[in-house]
């Protein structure tokens, strides 16, 4: 995995799984039987064993830390709640510029101190062939729920928002964006040995747009990193937008199933790597499907040094852990034969 996204080559394609823990799982739901999920996040013991468990099920390449975009936003003033119902609410969303000057900004990571101590206890529980990916939500998709108050499908308050008064929108994106560049920091401190930002919902923007009001503060972000440790920038639903993910930063780009996986590479350049892009709908199919899929990905990323086999996006929870299995086993085992 780290010698992937430094481009070098490798003797198979590593493989690990967004969403890989989570509620397709039986030993996760078990653990959910008795906790809420932000209960869990703030359990770091928990949250590592969490993580170990679907490792060594899957037997993936990596375990990114568990835990979610959102808990950054409470100490910095938000109110968050996971709701069964809903999945996350905010119940005091951003929709003016007073309330983007009353976003505190995060000085102090403290109020943060059980996720990295869950990096910490990920890395020790882990066998040390594997790395352990630090991650956090980049600003935009942070923002979209800092405004929203939750999940949305056409983004009006975010983009009000930033197109109405785009000094709150820019102060508040600052403030995410040196936020998330301390959380990065401090996860990498406690043995993340790679890291991704996730930008899951950007996609809604078009490229001019995330050209002016995105782009600086995801650079913000990347320019700000320990310098050695290669970053993951991941994004879905616009190709369009592959050129200036690259341009904002990222030794590897995220890349996600509505574009083929070689015109991606070639637009992003392949100067850089690559993580994608199995559309995770193909693991409700079966073994047989699952090994086509991954074969047609393996072809298009070509043998060049430099892919991360992922799905363009997470686990679907009516995924059955069987065909994350087979998958796994599938890239592992195809990409090994591959190799001249
Ligand atoms: O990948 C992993 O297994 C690590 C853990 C992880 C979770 N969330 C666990 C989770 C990671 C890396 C995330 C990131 C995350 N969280 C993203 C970016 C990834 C993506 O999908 O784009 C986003 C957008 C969120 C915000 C979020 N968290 C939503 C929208 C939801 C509700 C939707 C849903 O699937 O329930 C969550 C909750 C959440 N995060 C769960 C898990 C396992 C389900 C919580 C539960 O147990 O009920």
């Amino acid at each position: 995995m780290m010698r992937a996204a430094r481009r070098e080559p490798c003797e198979r394609t590593p493989v690990w799984l967004m969403r890989q823990a989570g509620r397709y799982m039986a030993e996760y739901r078990a653990v959910r039987a008795r906790t809420t999920f932000l209960q869990l996040c703030k359990n770091p013991a928990l949250s590592a064993e969490v993580m170990l468990t679907a490792v060594d099920r899957l037997k993936v390449d990596a375990a990114i830390i568990f835990s979610d975009l959102l808990p950054i936003l409470e100490p910095m003033g938000f109110d968050l709640e996971f709701s069964a119902a809903e999945g996350p609410v905010i119940h005091n969303p951003v929709r003016t510029s007073a309330d983007a000057d009353r976003v505190r900004e995060l000085e102090d990571l403290d109020p943060l101190g059980y996720v990295i101590e869950t990096v910490r206890q990920t890395r020790r529980g882990l066998d040390e062939s594997l790395p352990v990916i630090g991650f956090a939500g980049a600003p935009f998709t942070l923002a979209s729920y800092a405004i929203e108050g939750g999940g949305s499908r056409s983004y009006l308050h975010a983009k009000r928002l930033m197109l109405r008064d785009p000094g709150a929108w820019s102060s508040l994106l600052g403030k995410l964006a040196r936020a998330v560049t301390a959380y990065l920091n401090a996860q990498i401190d406690a043995g993340a040995q790679i890291v991704q930002l996730f930008d899951s919902w950007v996609g809604c923007l078009g490229p001019d747009d995330y050209r002016r009001y995105v782009l600086p503060h995801a650079r913000t972000v990347f320019q700000g990193l320990r310098p050695g440790v290669p970053a993951i920038h991941f994004a879905t639903g616009n190709p369009a937008l592959l050129p200036l993910l690259r341009e904002a930063g990222g030794d590897v780009i995220g890349i996600d199933w509505r574009v083929r996986l070689d015109d991606a590479w070639r637009t992003v350049g392949h100067d850089r790597a690559v993580q994608g892009n199995l559309d995770p709908a193909v693991l409700l199919t079966g073994a047989a499907e699952i090994r086509r899929r991954v074969q047609d990905i393996l072809d298009q990323a070509g043998g060049r040094p430099g892919h991360i086999f992922n799905l363009g996006h997470g686990v679907h929870k009516e995924t059955p852990v069987e065909n994350a299995v087979a998958l796994v086993e599938a890239v592992k085992e195809l990409s090994a034969a591959g190799t001249p």
